[in-house]
């Protein structure tokens, strides 16, 4: 190995080689979008295979369908695969079809160009009879006008001459089959309704087979051989497919240039009324490829004036914070603004968790408070929408109050599934993983810090009170007064999902759950100072529109005095009630025998053990309650609520759970990285924060970002930047900055929004220069590194730390 430091394209992601192993979760991180839908990085040329899987998914688009599983009817909500607009192919001398993964691949590069939105692809192939082919294409999905997507395919002989015959196609005939272990359930979605060709494409409907949802795609095509337009191009369809083919007599070194420019509609309630018309007029409005990306390219250029992190000294890291920046903005974007839908887990970029939206928001939408609020605004509104089912949801279990599902999707139920494929061991187990309840907690945290970021009263006034009151109702409903005066919350999960019921409870889940208990008193809390906040007569409209009671109040902060959190004599927070019974596992063993002990508790129940009975977690739980809240505000509840904890509470309990960690999701690293940089363990907190950053981009997980990319640990790795190294606390009233930069970085430089204030910061590892735009306040205060600081609006002033 060479001792070069490995350099990085600052703007984009490139593949220089073609690994078959890889290529789906290449796929996966070459996947184009714009928040109202996202498209696989797959060949132009490939068919879904065990290699490649062109896969284009629509934000909130759903479907359920029903399978058979062990004689049991398994009802599950997908996130649809919508007709593949991407398929072009070609074949010399009427031989076979162009199959890149049986040809010579003489040179391929691939390159994501975070700044234009675009994907490039350069192949140069050979086939069995020596024939060399230069192929080139160029494809995004329109920042501007979110229902365009577009492609730019040429393809040269390069050392023959022939009839070269083309393909293209809106390929509906299609399913869901981008996740192995999903393929025992019925993976159709869509259905075909109807289907037209015209003179330089055609047109394909198809709907989904359960929500009854239209989608329309409209093609045009132009093709010029060396600048000369070719007339003759031959549509025509099957059912689900639209397919137009042209040929061309090429001589050696002669360009084809093909454009193919596609227009995709939904009838979706936040979509149009006819999704074929839009289509058809949206298609013929467009221009030509370079004019449909030049006002793409406009609105990304845009879009990176408000959300850029420069890194100076470290290209990798750089890369990789553009790139999670990039693929947050193709699973939402300003676009979707005027979608419901919030952030699936796993983006707009593949089918693993169906689309499902979880409680990975709360790893996000702290992001999107600071660089696009009225994003975060939307995918609140996503949640507020579905507050009627949360309410049935938590009176069907007996409680009052707003019960948000674990897994959720179109309509807001509960969308988790009650069994689940164990791949180690090839055998369904029970998953009671719905039995997460704190996704409501998620759900109100984020609530509460959009409207300190915003201070958008208006929405307060209007729907995040609402849900913030309903979700403490909900919870105050769970705690139950024991024999000993103290309140107890039981039947839940946390969220390492390695534990999933205290051997004496029926039904799954835990008692006391630390996590759990320590954010609902938070929320308590949280709920005197929400109201405080309101002006007098929004709060009473609030209180009359839910019929809330003033001594409810009362009620919650009883609660929170009481609630059972215990604690070790030497100041450890215990995971559950029980936990420190457990037995200890023998993690060198395991880590010897399976060498990849991510997934633990697939390991364990194939070899017939629970995951139940050790002391082990599959990502950071108790210590969640750091990443959340201050430790002060830790502190305090605890104490609050009767245990003591030592001033090195946060240390112990980061050394204690870190040992006890398989990592089993992505979302744990970034969590630890951030505590391991509070602790001072700044040397671990770098190298956990390097990991975090390159989950995807290295696959860390072998496999898992085939099925989409990871929405949670792209969010919380971005945040930490300005949260950790930027040093800065969004968490109070005015701002509090402790820059301390990676060993690495030389300088730091980003824009956030704070209180309805911009600011601009450029850190360099021993100055500050700030400079904040208003148009509310001539000064502004903040405190550098405890020392209180007084700025003119609109003046960049330079401090050093
Ligand atoms: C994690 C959950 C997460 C889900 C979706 C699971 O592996 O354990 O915390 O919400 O993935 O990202």
């Amino acid at each position: 190995m060479s001792d070069k430091p490995e350099t990085f394209h600052s703007w984009s992601l490139e593949y220089s080689d073609y690994d078959a192993k890889k290529e789906k979760s290449r796929e996966s991180l070459l996947t184009i979008g714009n928040g109202y839908l996202g498209s696989r990085g797959a060949m132009e040329e490939a068919n879904a295979s065990d290699t490649n899987y062109p896969g284009t998914y629509i934000a909130g688009l759903y479907n359920r369908s029903t399978s058979k599983i062990a004689d049991k009817d398994i009802e599950n909500e997908d996130f649809v695969n919508v007709p593949n607009w991407l398929y072009l192919n070609f074949k010399i001398n009427g031989g076979e079809w162009f199959d890149v993964n049986n040809c010579k691949l003489i040179s391929i590069n691939r390159k994501l160009d975070f700044c234009s939105g675009q994907l490039h692809k350069y192949l140069v192939v050979e086939d069995e009879k020596g024939r060399q082919t230069a192929i080139s294409s160029k494809r995004f999905a329109s920042m501007h006008n979110p229902h365009l997507v577009a492609m730019d395919y040429r393809l040269k002989p390069l050392n023959y001459s022939a009839k070269i015959s083309f393909q293209s196609a809106l390929d509906g005939q299609i399913i869901n089959d981008g996740v192995t272990r999903y393929r025992d359930l019925n993976q159709k979605h869509i259905e075909p309704v109807d289907q037209k060709t015209t003179k330089n494409g055609g047109w394909l409907k198809v709907r989904t087979s359960q929500s009854k949802i239209e989608i329309a795609e409209a093609v045009k095509h132009t093709v010029k051989i060396e600048g000369e337009k070719l007339a003759e191009l031959n549509s025509r369809t099957e059912e689900g497919k639209l397919i137009t083919e042209f040929n061309c007599e090429l001589r050696q070194n002669e360009e084809v240039k093909i454009e193919k420019i596609v227009s995709i509609y939904t009838s979706k309630k936040d979509d149009v009324a006819d999704a074929l018309q839009s289509s058809l007029d949206t298609l013929e409005r467009a221009g030509c490829y370079s004019e449909v990306l030049d006002e793409s390219k406009a609105a990304w250029k845009k879009l990176w004036q408000k959300i850029d992190i420069v890194i100076e000294g470290d290209s990798k890291s750089q890369m990789l914070v553009r790139l999670h920046l990039f693929h947050l903005m193709v699973a939402a974007s300003p676009n979707n603004t005027n979608i419901d839908a919030s952030i699936a887990a796993r983006g707009l970029h593949g089918e693993a968790y169906r689309g499902h939206i979880f409680w990975d928001e709360l790893y996000i939408l702290p992001l999107y408070n600071l660089l696009l609020p009225n994003v975060a605004k939307s995918v609140l509104m996503y949640r507020y929408r579905r507050l009627n089912e949360a309410r049935a949801n938590a009176k069907q279990h007996g409680y009052s109050g707003a019960m948000f599902p674990w897994q959720s999707g179109s309509d807001g139920r509960e969308e988790t599934q009650v069994i689940h494929l164990n791949p180690v061991s090839g055998e369904w187990g029970d998953d009671y993983s719905s039995l997460q309840r704190h996704v409501s907690i998620a759900i109100a945290y984020n609530v509460w810090y959009y409207f300190h970021v915003t201070g958008d009263t208006e929405f307060m006034k209007k729907y995040g009170a609402e849900m913030f009151l309903e979700i403490c109702r909900f919870w105050a409903s769970k705690a139950k007064k024991d024999t000993n005066n103290q309140y107890s919350i039981a039947n839940v999960m946390g969220p390492d999902e390695f534990h999933e019921t205290n051997t004496n409870t029926k039904g799954g889940g835990l008692t006391d759950n630390a996590y759990t208990n320590i954010m609902v008193a938070w929320l308590f809390e949280k709920s005197r100072e929400i109201l405080n906040k309101l002006p007098e007569a929004a709060q009473q409209s609030v209180f009359t529109s839910i019929k809330f009671e003033e001594k409810e109040l009362d009620y919650w902060n009883t609660i929170e005095e009481k609630l059972h959190i215990p604690v070790s004599d030497n100041g450890i927070i215990e995971q559950f009630d029980g936990y420190f019974k457990l037995k200890e596992l023998d993690w060198e063993a395991y880590r010897k025998k399976y060498n990849n002990i991510y997934r633990l508790d697939r390991i364990l129940k194939a070899e017939g053990k629970s995951p139940d009975d050790f002391k082990l977690a599959k990502q950071a739980d108790t210590l969640m309650t750091f990443y959340t809240i201050d430790e002060k505000d830790v502190k305090s509840i605890v104490e609050k609520s009767g245990r003591h904890l030592p001033d090195d509470f946060l240390s112990k309990n980061y050394e204690y759970y870190l040992k006890r960690t398989s990592h089993g999701s992505t979302l744990s690293r970034v969590v630890h990285a951030y505590l391991a940089n509070k602790c001072g363990i700044k040397e671990d907190g770098d190298q956990l924060y390097l990991d975090a950053l390159q989950s995807d981009f290295s696959d860390i997980q072998g496999g898992t970002t085939a099925e989409g990319i990871h929405a949670g640990v792209m969010g919380a790795t971005v945040l930490m930047i300005m949260k950790t190294f930027a040093g800065i606390n969004f968490k109070k009233e005015i701002l509090e900055i402790n820059p301390s930069l990676p060993s690495k970085w030389e300088k730091l430089k980003f824009s956030f929004w704070f209180k309805q204030n911009q600011y601009f910061v450029d850190l360099t590892r021993n100055k500050l220069a700030i400079r904040v735009k208003s148009e509310i306040s001539d000064q502004i205060h903040f405190i550098l590194m405890d020392k209180k600081i007084l700025l003119y609006a609109n003046k960049k002033e330079v401090f050093n730390y």
